[in-house]
């Protein structure tokens, strides 16, 4: 695809982490070496990682997109109206599917769309699009984590809409959250908004199958994050060996997804002079996503400096669409 971005419309930015491979390194021990296994979420989203992503939120499965979209389309009138932003900030803004709604309906000039992901070709490929389409929009992209990019922001024009959707919120614990979500709050002024959404808590097999897709698709994500470490780790792990499994914890309202070893293993972590042993069956936490009542966003919301302003719903109340204000 041949790139045709206008230079004076676009502007990317990469948020160098001082060290990223050490970064990793200290990730990788204190997840993988440490009991309980674990590995952080972001590692997911290689090039190959985000496509499967975009590929998940199309399967028969898995719910949340469709049924978020859904609530973009129905209610864009009414946020547009509210809001009368000039200014769109959206922590991983991914494929901006959904928030493209809100452009394609807006009556008044937006004058800038700030997206935030740790992907960048992806943030490429979607400025790319949009700014093809909406010939007024400029674009300024920031490639890095949440909390860094925020603090990098540039100067905005006010009113300013944050949008932190597709439920992402829900693989932060429930501290991470409020402190990322406090962060935000304490970026925006009396004037601006901020759109949350939000998967609810539900029937366990409507979220189990959710994260288990009869496709197969998440299964094949969930095990990529072993090859994203084999490609940059120089680790030896197989992905044969490698069961993926997504568990609802109705105590914690959260889906847990694991990677299970098949067999008794040991792997070579190259660069980190390490190696690790793995019995039959044990897992690794590849991720978590807190599902939420309408109890539990407040309460969210209220710890983080904010205050609901509208929320709207499907009538089977699978997800949740939030915008709140400062308090
Ligand atoms: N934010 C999405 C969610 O919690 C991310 C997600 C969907 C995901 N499916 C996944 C993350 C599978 C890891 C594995 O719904």
């Amino acid at each position: 695809m041949v790139l045709q971005i206008p230079a004076n419309r676009f502007h990317l930015q990469e948020l160098t982490s001082a060290d990223p491979m050490k970064t990793l390194v200290n990730d990788v021990r204190a997840g993988l070496l440490a009991s309980p296994r674990s590995l952080p979420p972001k590692y997911f989203y290689n090039d190959e990682g985000s496509r499967l992503f975009n590929e998940i939120c199309e399967t028969k499965d898995y719910y949340p997109t469709r049924t978020e979209f859904a609530l973009f389309n129905e209610h864009a009138d009414e946020i547009i109206n509210t809001v009368q932003a000039r200014t769109y900030v959206e922590l991983g803004a991914g494929a901006s599917t959904k928030t493209e709604v809100l452009l394609s309906k807006l009556n008044i000039n937006l004058d800038t769309y700030i997206t935030i992901d740790v992907c960048q070709e992806i943030l490429v490929d979607t400025a790319n699009r949009l700014l093809n389409t909406h010939p007024n929009l400029q674009i300024k992209s920031l490639i890095g984590e949440y909390l860094p990019a925020l603090q990098a922001l540039p100067v905005l024009e006010h009113p300013a809409l944050y949008i932190f959707i597709g439920s992402s919120i829900g693989n932060f614990t429930e501290q991470e959250s409020i402190e990322l979500l406090s962060e935000v709050s304490r970026k925006m002024n009396s004037s601006d908004y901020f759109l949350l959404g939000l998967d609810r808590v539900k029937d366990k097999s409507i979220l189990e199958s959710a994260y288990d897709d009869e496709e197969g698709v998440t299964a094949k994500f969930n095990l990529n994050v072993l090859q994203v470490l084999n490609d940059k780790l120089g680790s030896n792990f197989n992905l044969n060996y490698f069961l993926h499994q997504a568990i609802y914890n109705e105590q914690d309202e959260q889906i847990e997804m694991y990677l299970k070893s098949k067999k008794s293993q040991t792997i070579d972590l190259s660069l980190l002079n390490e190696t690790i042993r793995l019995q039959k069956d044990e897992r690794i936490l590849t991720e978590i996503s807190r599902k939420y009542t309408k109890t539990s966003i407040q309460r969210m919301l209220l710890n983080s400096g904010l205050k609901e302003v509208l929320h709207f719903e499907p009538i089977n109340q699978y997800f949740s669409l939030v915008l709140a204000k400062r308090v």
